[in-house]
């Protein structure tokens, strides 16, 4: 299976820094935030992997990863040329990239769980597509899952509700097929301007197509400064795996 890491945006969350420097560049711990997603990939043994990113961002992160021979992956890089377009759009840039099936990692969303077991579930499943959900504090800041628990189904995603119908939000792990292309053709931009994962993602529901699985343990998503802080002292002195590299 592919993977494809989104490491585009503004990340207006975290500026002033980020008016010069690409959110997924920022130290976290010891390495910058792109590499645990990639590591994350390495220890699940995925390495084929596709970055997206932003054309002024491109040269910073070939400078830093190269074709990925030292972390031991190969790496794909993918321009979104419209870097506020929303990540169903930054999504679309892996269409002749991947095979088939393909996880698609948000750069900022930072975990703990090992990956492989949910890849297997995806790869052994009928399932079209899969989202990681992880109970949070403040879902307010996210996407958020209204859950049928009984029957194991999520009814809708709303993004960033007043009301959240539920404290599961759903995580930057995506899991699709090579049909998902053909969903992101009929999306249409939202109210302000972007192809919204929500809107993908519910497109799916409206099918019953979508699985869910719950993240067990520590998740992050770093795009703001209270986050980015949190995340430090999460990855603080933690090396990567000599293993992995
Ligand atoms: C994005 C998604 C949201 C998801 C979140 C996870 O939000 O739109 O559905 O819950 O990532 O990190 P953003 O961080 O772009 O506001």
């Amino acid at each position: 299976m592919k993977a494809v890491i989104l490491a585009g945006g503004n990340g207006t969350r975290l500026g002033p820094i980020t008016k010069v420097i690409n959110k997924h560049l920022l130290p976290v711990g010891s390495y910058p935030m792109i590499y645990w997603p990639l590591i994350k990939l390495k220890k699940a043994g995925l390495t084929e992997i596709l970055i997206v990113t932003n054309k002024e961002d491109l040269a910073s992160f070939i400078k830093l990863l190269g074709t990925g021979k030292e972390l031991g992956v190969n790496i794909t890089y993918r321009i979104q040329e419209d870097q506020g377009s929303g990540i169903a759009n930054a999504i679309n840039c892996a269409r002749d990239f991947v095979d088939n099936q393909f996880i698609v990692l948000l750069g900022d969303n930072l975990f703990s769980d090992h990956l492989h077991p949910y890849i297997e579930e995806f790869i052994k499943g009928s399932h079209k597509a899969m989202v990681l959900l992880k109970e949070v504090a403040d879902p307010k800041r996210y996407g958020v899952a209204e859950l049928d628990e009984a029957n194991q189904s999520i009814q809708a995603i709303i993004e960033k509700p007043e009301n959240p119908p539920s404290k599961y939000c759903v995580t930057g792990i995506y899991f699709y097929n090579k049909h998902v292309f053909e969903l992101i053709d009929l999306l249409k931009p939202s109210s302000r301007g972007e192809l919204e994962i929500t809107d993908l993602n519910n497109l799916y529901i409206y099918h019953e197509e979508l699985h869910y699985e719950i993240l067990k343990d520590w998740w992050l998503d770093a795009g703001t400064h209270d986050a980015l802080f949190e995340a430090n002292k999460y990855f603080y002195k933690k090396s990567i795996d000599p293993e992995v590299k």
